[in-house]
């Protein structure tokens, strides 16, 4: 098969076009012919070396860990699936070589589910890994109708599915963005806020009783900010900084999960959450998909059609 590779960490330049051997289905584990992948920033971090000591990493890596695709081969115990279901995952598994950028890729099934029948296979691979990591910690902070809960960075990847989670369940959402991104925001149903120097102070004008729940999608002092306009007993859940701990929060990894997965894919195909995609990139591409998803900014998922 052809596969996007790296066989040493460092910029996207180490990426590139090769052959690589077929992978085998598992027990439980299924063959999924890919039909497109999506970017996610952990791809081009772990590409980078950063994860080195977290994830064991076996070269070549065949980078990305989203998919949509087809059911190819099924493995010795998969009942779940049959040849010839069109499916989507988060294909994380417990070490970094065999990921999606790829025309196969070897996923256990605890990784995968139906494709939501209202998505193309490019909508669908832009979904897994950043719709999960929103309604994981969505779950995790216990979002609840009536609450305010505040966004950070909900234009992104993460961001924007989380929004319209919080909104399903009845939250009124402030989600922070650069400017160009508010119309984009007042669309998914949140009041947008700009992020930055007097944040504290724009989130409180807009919710003088303070958020119930705080959602760090950014980094930087978004923890440290989010503390500042808690209501008493509010909590906030990060996913790049583990001190919202020391406020009483959570730090949450995203976990492959097939119920989750479906339980999301009910949500877009009721039409309460929508996917948004931005570059759509051939897997020759590839390295510059990743360059795109590193300047962190701009508005869709950046996907790799194979
Ligand atoms: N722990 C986990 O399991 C987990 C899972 C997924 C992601 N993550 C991490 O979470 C972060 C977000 O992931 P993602 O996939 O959503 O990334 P993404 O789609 O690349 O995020 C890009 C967005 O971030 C916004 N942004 C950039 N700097 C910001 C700031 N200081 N404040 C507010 N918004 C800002 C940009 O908005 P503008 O264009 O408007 O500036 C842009 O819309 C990444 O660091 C990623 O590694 C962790």
């Amino acid at each position: 098969m052809r596969a996007i590779t790296y066989s040493q960490f460092g910029s996207a330049d180490v990426l590139e076009l090769t052959d690589q051997p077929d992978p085998h289905p598992g027990a439980d584990v299924v063959v999924v012919r890919v039909r497109a992948a999506s970017v996610n920033p952990v791809d081009w971090m772990v590409r980078q070396g950063y994860l080195e000591g977290v994830l064991d990493t076996q070269f070549p890596v065949v980078p990305g860990w989203d998919v949509a695709g087809v059911v190819e081969q099924v493995g010795l115990d998969t009942p779940e699936f049959r040849v010839g279901d069109e499916v989507y995952g988060y294909v994380r598994k417990d070490w970094v070589h065999g990921g999606t950028f790829a025309e196969l890729v070897a996923a256990p099934v605890r990784t995968l589910a139906r494709k939501p029948a209202s998505l193309s296979f490019e909508e669908a691979a832009a979904v897994p890994l950043a719709g999960l990591t929103a309604y994981q910690s969505i779950l995790r902070s216990g979002v609840r109708e009536g609450q305010t809960v505040l966004v950070h960075a909900a234009a992104g990847g993460v961001g924007s599915f989380a929004v319209q989670i919080a909104r399903s369940l009845g939250a009124r959402v402030i989600g922070t963005a650069s400017e160009p991104n508010h119309e984009y925001l007042r669309g998914l149903g949140a009041e947008p806020v700009t992020y930055g120097d007097g944040l504290v102070e724009r989130v409180r004008a807009l919710a003088p009783d303070g958020v119930d729940v705080a959602l760090d999608y950014a980094g930087g002092d978004a923890v440290a900010a989010s503390a500042q306009v808690l209501t008493p007993g509010g909590t906030v859940t990060s996913i790049t900084d583990a001190t919202a701990r020391e406020h009483g929060g959570h730090y949450v990894w995203v976990r492959p999960s097939s119920a989750d997965l479906e339980a999301l894919g009910a949500l877009i195909d009721a039409g309460k959450v929508s996917v948004e995609v931005g570059q759509v990139f051939d897997l020759a591409d590839a390295a510059d998909a990743h360059r795109a998803s590193e300047t962190r900014h701009g508005r869709g998922k950046i996907v790799v059609r194979v």
